[in-house]
C-alpha cells in the first residue's frame, strides 16, 4: 500500500477536470494539484519554456512525495512528456487529443479538434492524428484566448460564446460529428458548448479515460493505495486562491486550496 499523493499538475484550473474524474475512480488516494496560473496559457509558449515549466512542477512535486505524476495539460503532455519520462525515475500519464475514440465514434468522418496553439504544433498531436485518422478528416481549430477566459472565472460570457462560435462555425460546415475537447480547461465550456452544436455532435474529453488509465498504473506498479480512508485532496496555486475555490465547488473537510509562490 503507498498513501503518497497522486501528483497533478496543469497551468491552471482547467486540470481539475481531471483531478475530478480521478477522485470519483479513487476515492481513497490521496492528491496533490499544482494550478499554474501565474504562468497560463502555455500554450502560447515555445516548447523550451513548456519544458522548463513542466520541470518546475515536476520537480515540485516529487519533492512533496508523490508517487505519479498526472500531467493534467494537453500543452504539457503534448510537448513535455517524452523529456519527463526520460529523465525522472516516476510514472508520467499525459493528456493527449482524444482523436482515436473520436475517429470510431464519427460517422461522418469528419472530426473536429479544439486545442492549444502549443498542442496543435506539437509532434506528439500529428504522430497520434497520423495514426488514428485513416480515413478520417481531422479539422483543427486553435482556441485563441479560451483559456485566459476560463482562468479568469468567465465561462459563460458573452465574449466566450461569441469566440466559440467563431471557432467552432468551420467545422460545424465540414459536418462534424465528434468534437475533442484537447485541453483539459474546455470541458468547463461543455454548458455553453451544447448551446452552439446540435445535440448529435458528440463531445469528447479525457477525463474519465486519464483516470482509468492512472488507476491501471498505479495497479500494475503495486503502488494502489488499499486504505479505506477517504482520500485528503492539497491544492495549490500561485495566483489568489477564489478562482480555483469556485471551480473545485467544494467545500469538503478534505479538500484545501492554499496559495504557494512557485
Ligand atoms: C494552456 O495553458 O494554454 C492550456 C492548457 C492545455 O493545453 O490543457
Amino acid at each position: 500500500m503507498n498513501t503518497n499523493p497522486i501528483g497533478i499538475f496543469d497551468s491552471g484550473i482547467g486540470g481539475t477536470s481531471i483531478w475530478r474524474e480521478i477522485s470519483l475512480l479513487m476515492p481513497n488516494e490521496n492528491c496533490m494539484y499544482l494550478a499554474d496560473s501565474k504562468n497560463a496559457p502555455y500554450g502560447d509558449k515555445s516548447v523550451e519554456e513548456i519544458v522548463e515549466l513542466s520541470i518546475k512542477n515536476t520537480e515540485l512535486l516529487l519533492n512533496k512525495g508523490c508517487k505519479i505524476i498526472v500531467v493534467a495539460c494537453n500543452t504539457a503532455t503534448t510537448n513535455a512528456i517524452t523529456y519527463l519520462r526520460d529523465n525522472y525515475n516516476v510514472p508520467f500519464i499525459g493528456i493527449e487529443p482524444a482523436i482515436k475514440p473520436a475517429a470510431l465514434q464519427s460517422e461522418t468522418k469528419s472530426v473536429g479538434v479544439l486545442a492549444t496553439k502549443g498542442t496543435l504544433a506539437s509532434s506528439l498531436f500529428h504522430s497520434t492524428t497520423a495514426n488514428h485518422s485513416e480515413g478520417i478528416t481531422v479539422h483543427i481549430q486553435e482556441g485563441l484566448g479560451l483559456v485566459p477566459l476560463i482562468e479568469s472565472g468567465e465561462i459563460s460570457s458573452d465574449k466566450t460564446t461569441e469566440l466559440l462560435e467563431k471557432f467552432l462555425k468551420p467545422m460545424l460546415e465540414q459536418n462534424i460529428d465528434a468534437l475533442v475537447l484537447g485541453c483539459t480547461h474546455y470541458p468547463y465550456l461543455i454548458p455553453i458548448l451544447k448551446n452552439i452544436i446540435p445535440s448529435y455532435i458528440k463531445i469528447i474529453d479525457s477525463g474519465l479515460a486519464v483516470a482509468k488509465q492512472t488507476k491501471a498504473i498505479l495497479e500494475k506498479k503495486g503502488m494502489i493505495s488499499t486504505t479505506t480512508a477517504l482520500g485528503k485532496h492539497q491544492f495549490y496555486t500561485n495566483i489568489n486562491t477564489t478562482v480555483l475555490e469556485s471551480f473545485l465547488q467544494t467545500d469538503a473537510s478534505n479538500c484545501a486550496v492554499e496559495y504557494m509562490d512557485f
